[in-house]
Parts: C-alpha cells; sequence; structure tokens
C-alpha cells in the first residue's frame, strides 16, 4: 500500500513537471498571431521585414511595435535609435535602415487602410468641459 502510494505522488510529479516543461516550450515560441505574414508583402519588402522580425522581437513582442501609433518617419528614426541603444539590443546601425525602411512601408500601409483613431487627451478634454461648463 505504502508503496503503490509512493509511485503513484511521484508518478504525479513527474506529470507535473513534464506539464511544466511543455507550458514553458510553448511560452518561448513565440505568438504567430502577433508577427506577419511576409507572404502578404512584396517581394522586395521581405527582407526588410526579417530583419526588423528578429530584432525587434527581442525584448518585448513584435506587438509593440506593430501596435505603436506612430505614423511619422522621424518619430520612427527616434524610437529605432532609443530601441538600438538599449543594452544589449543587437541592433546595429547598419539594421536601422532595413528596420526604418519596413516600418515606413508599414505605417503608409496602415495609413492606406484608413488613419488610426485620433486620440485625445481624455483627462484634459474632460477637466476643460468640466470648468468650461461650470456656468
Ligand atoms: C534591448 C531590448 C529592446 C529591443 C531589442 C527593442 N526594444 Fe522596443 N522597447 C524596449 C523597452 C525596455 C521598452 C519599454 C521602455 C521604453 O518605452 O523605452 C520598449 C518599448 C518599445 C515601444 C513602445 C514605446 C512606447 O512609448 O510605448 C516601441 C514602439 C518599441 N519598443 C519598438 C521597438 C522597435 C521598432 C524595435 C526594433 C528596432 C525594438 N523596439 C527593439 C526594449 C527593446
Amino acid at each position: 500500500m505504502s508503496a503503490s502510494s509512493h509511485y503513484s505522488r511521484s508518478t504525479i510529479g513527474l506529470f507535473f513537471c513534464a506539464f511544466g516543461a511543455i507550458i514553458a516550450l510553448f511560452a518561448c515560441v513565440p505568438d504567430r498571431n502577433e508577427a506577419l505574414d511576409p507572404s502578404t508583402m512584396p517581394e522586395d519588402v521581405r527582407a526588410d521585414y526579417a530583419v526588423f522580425a528578429q530584432r525587434c522581437s527581442k525584448c518585448h513582442s513584435l506587438s509593440r511595435p506593430l501596435t505603436a501609433t506612430i505614423t511619422d518617419d522621424e518619430e520612427w528614426v527616434r524610437y529605432v535609435n532609443r530601441m538600438r541603444r538599449q543594452p544589449g539590443s543587437g541592433i546595429t546601425r547598419a539594421d536601422q535602415v532595413p528596420i526604418l525602411r519596413f516600418l515606413h512601408y508599414y505605417t503608409q500601409h496602415r495609413l492606406d487602410a484608413g488613419p488610426p483613431p485620433p486620440t485625445i487627451d481624455l483627462d484634459a478634454t474632460v477637466s476643460a468641459a468640466v470648468e468650461g461648463g461650470g456656468g
């Protein structure tokens, strides 16, 4: 009896250990949905995208840049410079060229699909409305 209960406890332990390993394995695989499908891009953009996807997914998911509401090339230059200067970024100055080329393409593509909804400063708008409507 005691031998069999010992056996089952270690079986359960083994099960959880294997389960944990499987979870950890999946956690390392990036969410496919967050990346773009290169086959939807013009051929000359794909190589640029590959550099972007590799360099810009190291510290955060690709959705970070892909969902950023940045529409201006100048602003992307500032961001990519900032990311390059992060310790251990692995981004070289030479990488910035294809990355920025891709981000330019991506931004134009998004703008063509319709501008993103305008952002407002909600706090300022609300307090202005409250102050203005005070009388
Ligand atoms: C070395 C790690 C690292 C790499 C590589 C990296 N980032 Fe980041 N990124 C960060 C950190 C840390 C933050 C959050 C802090 C911040 O906003 O500076 C961030 C935030 C961001 C944000 C959101 C900023 C905001 O204000 O909300 C964007 C957009 C972004 N990264 C784009 C990129 C792009 C594009 C690349 C590839 C060129 C890239 N990142 C590569 C570390 C990195």
